[in-house]
């Protein structure tokens, strides 16, 4: 398939209501989902799983998984150009796309308690490829730099099933404020190799 026929399916134009807008702005994030067809989203599993290939799974507790850069991606990167209007209609900011990858989850899909780097304003998170589990949200942790979210996760009364969870709809996205909301996700063994497309976004003002 084309890269022009894998993306035709794809709605560019926004699809983002005021319920939309109203709940990144009281909770940090918004789910959007009916972005896309199941034969783009077969289209991005493919890209995904050529790329998942080669990465090796992550035996560190922090630090980010295996990716995959959207320069090596040409889907995902057309994706992430797809969605700016999107990502400006939900958070009213003139955002320019600034960095995307995959996440791959080889074997476990636990990813460490972290807020986004420091450029992002909002990103889109969206599953590539199988499954992964709901990503839990800390709103009541926002303001703390890393070092004190890494104290506050190895401590003995760190709860792991903590936080909002935040399920990935099958053909859409989560905006996520991930830069200011700490979030993690409980590992679990995933049921086949899963990769999560991580597209950042920052406003020029
Ligand atoms: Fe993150």
């Amino acid at each position: 398939m084309t890269l022009q026929q894998a993306t035709s399916p794809v709605r560019i134009e926004p699809v983002v209501s005021q319920e939309h807008t109203r709940h990144l702005l009281a909770h940090g994030y918004a789910v959007v989902d009916a972005l896309w067809t199941s034969a783009f989203a077969q289209s991005l599993a493919v890209e995904a799983e050529r790329l998942i290939r080669r990465a090796v799974p992550a035996h560190q507790v922090k630090g980010p998984p295996p990716q995959a850069t959207a320069a090596e991606a040409p889907l995902l990167s057309w994706l992430q150009f797809a969605l700016l209007p999107t990502a400006r209609a939900l958070t009213g900011q003139v955002l320019v796309p600034i960095c995307g990858w995959y996440n791959f989850y080889p074997v476990n899909d636990g990813i460490w308690l972290h807020v986004d780097v420091d450029d992002s304003d909002l990103v889109i998170l969206a599953t590539a490829l199988g499954e992964v589990g709901p990503l839990h949200l800390h709103p009541q942790l926002q303001g703390l730099n890393q070092a004190e979210l890494d104290v506050v996760y190895e401590a003995p009364s760190w709860n792991d099933t903590s936080g909002t969870p935040v399920a990935y709809p099958p053909l859409g996205i989560v905006a996520h404020r991930g830069r200011m909301v700490p979030h993690h996700r409980p590992g679990r063994p995933v049921r086949s190799p899963s990769a999560v497309a991580a597209l950042h976004f920052k406003s020029i003002w």
